[in-house]
């Protein structure tokens, strides 16, 4: 750090049209938090800077959708988002916004000097045009068929049935969604930045210059440079944004990925008039914390724009995640699959550093991870529980018991306390260099060790039995075990800031300060302790169950939104129909065929005999449903051996959204043997 006199340390401005999840939290705002947590308690100077991203195409759909503006929309998910990372503890210095009017200045004046120093190339281009509505469409306002798979909802970027990018001109018969109408082609004026023109600036300044940088992160931008960069338009048609500030450009505002990032310098500007010593001066260290999705901007194009206008510094890292998962299955908010932070906090009171705790135990540093929700009950009850809390809740607890919660006083040390204690020490240096080098996982490691070195300590040395014969040597190791405990509480800060500030609660002490971490004399003989409780409670069964259900019940209602029937059979003649032989028949005996999930042994009244059919519905029906039940068989289906068992016909049934099958039936009672035609 030594070349840096300060840090200016930012995190991706999320978009105000959702809340936000854990994903954003693991990815993004767990780290930056961690680290400036640490470099505050370390006395360093540092802000954080954060604010909600509010303009862009997504916030004006979903205003459309739910018949509002889109300043509803982000004023209703900026105050959810801002609430939701303050209950978390995640310590901004300011979370601000792109609709201030900061940042509109900001951001207008910044396109502006690039505008006038000739920084852009103008560039006419077609687009689609609503004439009904007179506006011109972003891609996602234009759907028609996939030329790939004919799904006729498809949108201009992508077909989310065959998930292919489109362009919205690859569209067969292509609509608005504001109008429905057919859109035009029609001439546009944009503004872009010649990326290509700074590609050698960037090869020297990250290929050559920041080696060091996350693999992921390098290895993106080498891609994209090796791929050529291509210039990239910095204005939309739109009616949601900043208005490009220039003459001949109504109706056209700033594009949200070039006013975005300069929201961080707005948010600066907004948080202390100094802003510019955080920006402009070489000895300030800056640092982008961000998902993987969002690299490109971050290290090519906002880099670029900065060294276009020429007054600011670039970030020195860039530590990008890639994704976090939920059970399997990639997290979505428009499919509600996620973990919502606010009902998070509903469900789990209280519990905000278990989840820090999970997720950047198992953060996704350089690959997709996985969250699940057993595994959170596991970190919960076999790391929080067993580990730390049950080695501060000893110690506390017996000093109690046995000093009245005062500090004893410490008699000669063993050569295993003075073991136990350097042990301590040394998790300091590799706890920092893997907090600078942003391995956070490692250091919640190097940070936990502090606890299990305690619990190793109080498990060799058992003073619940030396209590009995040697009182004396009981008060050397509860101070011993103290001093860990007080260690303890500095390491976990960045991580855990709730359960360090009721550690310090219960030691009845003000924080200790990082430098202090490895010092063995951390509290006093005599100081008087409060009285403790308990850090975590074990997660039962059930709610991690409840968990579950809430996610399946998710899948099922995705799985019923996004049905997509079957594509029609290629027609058939009156004579191909007419080999079917269906009657109407009834089940007079059923049960489950054994070793299997699926199916039921079925015994049908034909009508024309009586018969067995094995049919795989098990999941659906249970054999007493059956019986009794009139279905309508296929009678001359080839007959098949299921599981040993000679299947004589098959059961029709229905199969709904969610792969639910249900029996088909008719209107009213028929006799058996009735055919159907
Ligand atoms: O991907 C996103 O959520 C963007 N809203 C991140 C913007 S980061 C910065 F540039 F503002
Ligand atoms: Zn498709």
């Amino acid at each position: 750090m030594s070349k840096f006199k300060r840090h200016l340390v930012t995190s991706a401005l999320p978009y105000a049209n959702g809340p936000v999840h854990i994903g954003h939290l693991a990815g993004v705002y767990i780290p930056s938090d961690i680290y400036v947590r640490y470099l505050r308690l370390k006395g360093e100077e540092v802000i954080s800077i954060c604010g909600s991203d509010e303009h862009g195409v997504p916030i004006t759909i979903k205003a459309r959708q739910e018949g509002v503006t889109p300043q509803d929309i982000v004023d209703k998910y900026h105050g959810i988002i801002k609430k939701a990372f303050s209950d978390f503890g995640i310590s901004f210095d300011i979370y601000s916004r792109t609709t201030s009017a900061m940042h509109k200045e900001t951001a207008s004046d910044f396109f502006r000097k690039l505008h006038d120093d000739g920084k852009f190339i103008e560039q006419t281009s077609e687009q689609y045009y609503d004439s009904e509505v007179g506006q011109f469409l972003a891609d996602r306002y234009i759907t028609g068929e996939c030329p790939h798979c004919h799904n006729l909802k498809a949108y201009g970027d992508q077909c989310e049935n065959c998930g292919t990018t489109l362009s919205a001109t690859d569209l067969i018969d292509p609509k608005s969604t504001i109008s429905g109408s057919k859109p035009i082609v029609k001439e546009t004026k944009h503004w872009f930045l010649p990326l290509d023109k700074y590609e050698p600036f960037l090869r020297e300044w990250i290929l050559e210059g920041h080696k060091e940088w996350k693999s992921n992160v390098y290895g993106q931008c080498k891609s994209w440079m090796d791929l050529g960069l291509q210039p990239r338009a910095v204005s939309r048609d739109l009616n949601w944004g900043i208005p490009v500030p220039v003459e001949g450009a109504e109706g056209k505002v700033l594009y949200v990925w070039f006013d975005a990032p300069i929201g961080y310098i707005s948010a600066t500007k907004e948080l202390t008039p100094e802003w510019e010593k955080y920006w402009k001066d070489e000895e300030t260290k800056m640092v982008h914390f961000i998902g993987k999705d969002n690299i490109v901007f971050h290290c090519i194009v906002f880099p670029s724009m900065l060294k276009a206008h020429g007054d600011y510094i670039l970030p020195e890292n860039v530590p990008a995640n890639e994704f976090l998962n939920l059970e399997g299955d990639k997290i979505s908010t428009s499919r509600n699959w996620a973990v919502w932070l606010h009902e998070y906090l509903i469900d789990f009171e209280d519990k905000q550093d278990v989840l820090r705790y999970v997720l950047c135990a198992n953060a996704p540093e350089s690959k997709d991870n996985d969250f699940t929700w057993k595994d959170f009950q596991a970190r919960n009850n076999n790391e929080l529980v067993a580990i730390l809390g049950n080695f501060v809740n000893r110690v506390l607890v017996l000093t109690g018991k046995y000093f009245d919660g005062k500090v004893p006083a410490s008699g000669e040390l063993t050569d295993f306390d003075k073991q136990m204690l350097e042990d301590v020490a040394k998790c300091k240096k590799p706890l920092e260099s893997n907090i600078e080098n942003y391995k956070f996982r490692e250091a919640l490691k190097d940070a936990m060790n502090i606890a299990r070195i305690g619990n190793k300590y109080l498990a060799d040395t058992e003073p619940w039995k030396v209590i009995k014969s040697d009182e004396e040597r009981v008060k050397t190791i509860l101070n011993v075990a103290l001093q860990i405990t007080a260690n303890v509480s500095i390491a976990i800060e960045p991580f855990m800031p709730f359960t360090s500030a009721k550690m310090l609660g219960m030691m009845n002490s003000e924080p200790f300060g990082w430098e202090r971490l490895g010092d063995t004399n951390l509290l006093l003989e005599g100081h008087q302790l409060a009285a403790p409780s308990l850090l975590f409670d074990k997660i039962e069964d059930s709610a991690i169950e409840f968990q579950v259900q809430k996610l399946e019940s998710a899948k099922k209602e995705n799985l019923a939104r996004e049905y997509v029937s079957e594509p029609e059979k290629a027609s058939i003649s009156f004579e191909d129909f007419g080999k079917m032989d269906i009657r109407v028949s009834r089940v007079v005996a059923a049960e489950k065929v054994a070793k299997t999930k699926k199916l039921l042994k079925l015994t049908v009244d034909t009508g024309v005999d009586t018969r067995t059919i094995v049919s795989g519905i098990a999941e659906h029906y249970s054999a007493e449903e059956m019986v009794g039940r009139q279905v309508l068989v296929l009678i001359n289906l080839a007959p098949r051996e299921l599981k040993g068992i000679t299947s004589q016909g098959m059961i029709l049934m229905a199969e709904d959204a969610t792969g639910k099958l249900v029996t088909v039936t008719t209107d009213s009672d028929v006799k058996e043997g009735s055919t159907v035609k």
